[in-house]
Parts: structure tokens; C-alpha cells; sequence
């Protein structure tokens, strides 16, 4: 094992990670472990809070929405740049806790933190151009002399509840935005991965952000219930499961944005607009990167009669191909699943499919948190398999012969987040972009495809509002009217 501790040591992974209360580190007494997700052994341990520390981040978050509002968007563009500056000289750090923490493959970990960067950056920009407009309000008589203004200012304290699958960038989706916005923040990161969360918490804390603007707490789901229900916070943003539409329903006139997974798919048309390789190399990425524990990930690939017995030949040779091991090493490309629990879940679903009548074209056995990359066909559209979001390693393939039937079959899905179109017939990408009920249509590509300033987040069970740094900011300032009356000279 000198290989591992040594990247223990690489990763600052051997001490304990603080909490943040009101920007300062804070140590309780209480541990979190943390488990290296491929060994399955303790990896660190974290400060793990109680209700009450919850209380105390509230409190301190809603005393600082003054001093948040009045930090000038300069001052929050420079702390969003000394993260930038920071996270480029901790990189291979925070790579290598995301690849212990989260099991993800080092080169997919490496493309995270990569994104967290762009996801800073992007806001340091936004961070200086929150505009308002004029309002033109001489519509008669009764207003002539009438001149309107508004300018959008920071709604106020935000709690952030975040999934374990992108550790580093679906935190700083919610980080960013609302230190560009001016907002106070409360963050619980996912209990399997906080560490991602805690080094961004301790890089904020050499920032002057206002006490009180961010509070970065590791604690359990029932000891986050105020993050959920206090009134004091103006806006709830939470990206994980279903429940979210329970924390919803509980949030009381707090507003609260949603993004809660999809069971995405992909469009291979008869003309798909690019060589089979590339799609099939496109295909297999976007089905099984960070073994397919992503929103976006490739579930369903729809594929025209004409093609599918050629696709299917190259895509099922490529997929029992992808090496599955230790994700540290740089030729793995399937790591494990976040636990045991999730990889048997995963493959009770694939077996109650097979026993319905589906076919698995690549897969193999489970050990432990480890499922080989798995290709399955003639998946019973009413199976789990099919219907829910699988977030692992699988993918299912199914043949279509016309255009319209396979977007009928896209929208017959409970969820709507994105959709990839592979086609090079430049009415059926305009007619996908009509027709799909989705928070995005990725043409010539995967639906596994996201830039951070993209508006990003979905429809039906998928969720509520979207993210994307811009469009985060406008969840998170409201429009502040101003109006001036001419007085007569
Ligand atoms: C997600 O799993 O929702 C995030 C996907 C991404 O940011 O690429």
C-alpha cells in the first residue's frame, strides 16, 4: 500500500477537515470518515456538525446579507479570482481527493477540477456585470412624467445541499453564482464526499468576504432540516434525487431550485452527421464516464434500423474494451460506484430486466462497489431499468425507423434534463429542438455535454429553475424597482 499512502499524502488527504462556521474553521468534536471509495478503507475523516452549528451558520448568514449586498461586485470578482489562482496551484490536490473521495477515474477527476476553474472564472466575470434597465412608464396621461429603473439586488441568505457525484463543480455552482450575487451562503456538501467542499471552504477563508457569508458544514440530512425550513433563507438550491421534491413541499416561501437527475438519451439518426466511430467513441463517453454517475449520463441510446446492427457490433466491442480498476490509475476508465448499496441496486435492475426478457450485450459480475460497464438491449420499457435513472455504469440500446417515433419515445421518459441528437439533416436537429421535452438538446453530440455558462436543469420529475452561473445569479438577486416623478419646475 505505498502507493496509496503516498497519494494520501499527494491528496492532504492524512489530517482532519475542519468545518466552516461563518468563514472560520471550526473543529467539534464529532468525526465524519470519509472512505477511499476504491480500497473501501478510511481515507480521512472530516468535522461532522450538529443542528445547532446549523443554527449558529443561519444566524451569522443572515447578519451578513448587509455587508454581502454592500461588497462591491470588484471586491467579490477579486475573491472569485483568488479561488481561481488557488484551485490552479492545489490542482493535482483536489484531483487526487476527488479520485479517493468519490472513486472517480483520475483523468474524469482532473476534468472536474479543470471545471471548477471555468465555473470561478465564468462568475468573476458575472460578478461585474449584474444590469438592470430602464423602464419606459409614459404609457398616458396618468403616467407622463414618470421615469422607471431597476437594478437586480441579492435575494438574501441561500442554502445549498449538494450530491456526491461531482464533489468540486456542482458545489461550485452554487459557491460562485452566489458570491457574485452578493448572497450569504449556507453549504452542506454530500456525507460520502465532503472534502472537495471543505477545501474550497478553506480557500475562502483567506478571502475578506464579510463574516458570516459562508458557512460549509458537513452534518447529517436530518440535522440539515433548517437549511430546508427556516424562514430566515431566501432560497433553497439543492441538486440530488427525488426527495428533493420533498424538500420542496417543506420549504415553506423560501423560492428553491431543483435539479434532481435524469435517464437521458441519445438520437442516432439514419444520417448521423458524423463518421460511426466518432459517435460510437462519443457514445461510450457519455455512457460511462465516472461509471455513468452523472444526470447527463448516456441511459438510453436510440439508434435508426438502418445503422443499429453496425453500431451495435462497434459500440458492444468498445464497451467490453473499457479497463475497470483503481482510479488512480491513468488507464482506468471504470472505477467504482459510490458504495455497495448503489452497485447492488444497479444490478438487481439490470437482472430484473434480463429475467423480463432484455439482452446484455457487455457487462459482467459485481464485486463489491465495482460493475463492469454494461450494454444491455430489449429492456421492457415498464422495468426500472428503463424507467428510473440508473446513475451507474449501464446503457441501453433500442433500434427506432422514424424520426418523430424516436423523439415520441425520448418524451415518454418521467424526466426531461438533457438530450443528445446525433443527425446530420438539419430539420430533424431543428424539429429535436422543437419537440424534446428537455432542459437541453445537444446536437452532433452526447447529452452528457455541459459548459459551466450554460443554462443547465430540467423539466418534469428532472427539476426546477437552472443553473450555469448567469442563470444561478438570477435565481438568486430579485429586481429592485426605482421611480422618479418630474416635480413641476
Ligand atoms: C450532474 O450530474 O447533474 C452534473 C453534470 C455535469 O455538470 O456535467
Amino acid at each position: 500500500m505505498a502507493r496509496s499512502s503516498k497519494s494520501r499524502k499527494q491528496a492532504g488527504l492524512a489530517r482532519r477537515y475542519p468545518c466552516y462556521l461563518a468563514n472560520v474553521a471550526v473543529q467539534p468534536n464529532a468525526d465524519l470518515e470519509v472512505l477511499d471509495k476504491f480500497t473501501g478503507k478510511v481515507a480521512t475523516r472530516t468535522a461532522f456538525v450538529g443542528p445547532g452549528m446549523v443554527r449558529k451558520a443561519i444566524v451569522a448568514a443572515h447578519k451578513a446579507r448587509g455587508p454581502m449586498a454592500e461588497f462591491t461586485p470588484d471586491r467579490r470578482r477579486d475573491v472569485l479570482e483568488h479561488c481561481v489562482r488557488r484551485f490552479r496551484e492545489r490542482f493535482e490536490e483536489l484531483a487526487l481527493a476527488l479520485c479517493i473521495e468519490a472513486g472517480k477515474p483520475i483523468r474524469d477527476a482532473r476534468g472536474e477540477v479543470e471545471r471548477l476553474i471555468d465555473t470561478f472564472r465564468i462568475a468573476a466575470a458575472e460578478a461585474t456585470r449584474i444590469e438592470g434597465e430602464t423602464l419606459e412608464l409614459q404609457l398616458s396621461e396618468r403616467t407622463r412624467g414618470y421615469r422607471g429603473l431597476v437594478r437586480r439586488v441579492p435575494i438574501g441568505v441561500c442554502s445549498f445541499i449538494t450530491p456526491f457525484n461531482f464533489p468540486l463543480n456542482l458545489v461550485a455552482h452554487k459557491v460562485a453564482p452566489a458570491i457574485a450575487a452578493g448572497c450569504p451562503f449556507v453549504l452542506k456538501p454530500a456525507a460520502k464526499t465532503p472534502v472537495g467542499a471543505l477545501i474550497i471552504g478553506e480557500i475562502l477563508a483567506e478571502t475578506d468576504l464579510p463574516r458570516g457569508a459562508f458557512s460549509i458544514l458537513a452534518c447529517s440530512n436530518e440535522d440539515a432540516a433548517a437549511l430546508t425550513e427556516d424562514e430566515r433563507i431566501a432560497l433553497l438550491s439543492f441538486t440530488g434525487g427525488l426527495v428533493g421534491w420533498e424538500l420542496k413541499a417543506r420549504a415553506g416561501r423560501k423560492k428553491v431550485t431543483l435539479e434532481l437527475g435524469g435517464n437521458a438519451a441519445c438520437i442516432v439518426d439514419a444520417d448521423p452527421g458524423a463518421p460511426l466511430d466518432h459517435v460510437v467513441d462519443r457514445l461510450v463517453f457519455g455512457a460511462y464516464y465516472q461509471s455513468g454517475q452523472s444526470c447527463i449520463s448516456v441511459q438510453h441510446i436510440l439508434v435508426h434500423r438502418d445503422l443499429y446492427e453496425k453500431l451495435r457490433k462497434k459500440l458492444r466491442a468498445r464497451v467490453g474494451a473499457l479497463v475497470m480498476g483503481d482510479p488512480r490509475d491513468e488507464k482506468t476508465f471504470i472505477g467504482p460506484v459510490i458504495d455497495e448499496a448503489a452497485a447492488k441496486r444497479i444490478e438487481s435492475w439490470v437482472e430484473a430486466a434480463r429475467k423480463a426478457g432484455a439482452k446484455r450485450l457487455a457487462g459482467g459480475e459485481r464485486k463489491g462497489n465495482m460493475l463492469p460497464a454494461t450494454l444491455m438491449e430489449k429492456v421492457p420499457r415498464e422495468s426500472d431499468l428503463y424507467r428510473q435513472e440508473v446513475f451507474g455504469p449501464v446503457a441501453c440500446l433500442q433500434p427506432f425507423d422514424d424520426f418523430e417515433s424516436a423523439l415520441d419515445t425520448v418524451n415518454a421518459s418521467e424526466f426531461g434534463l438533457q438530450a443528445g441528437v446525433f443527425t446530420g439533416n438539419l430539420a430533424h436537429a431543428m424539429r429535436a429542438w422543437d419537440r424534446l421535452e428537455v432542459g437541453g438538446v445537444i446536437v452532433g453530440d452526447v447529452p452528457s455535454f455541459r459548459v459551466d455558462n450554460m443554462p443547465y436543469g430540467g423539466v418534469k420529475q428532472s427539476g426546477l429553475g437552472r443553473e450555469g452561473v448567469k442563470y444561478a445569479i438570477e435565481d438568486m438577486t430579485e429586481p429592485r424597482l426605482l421611480v422618479i416623478r418630474d416635480q413641476p419646475a
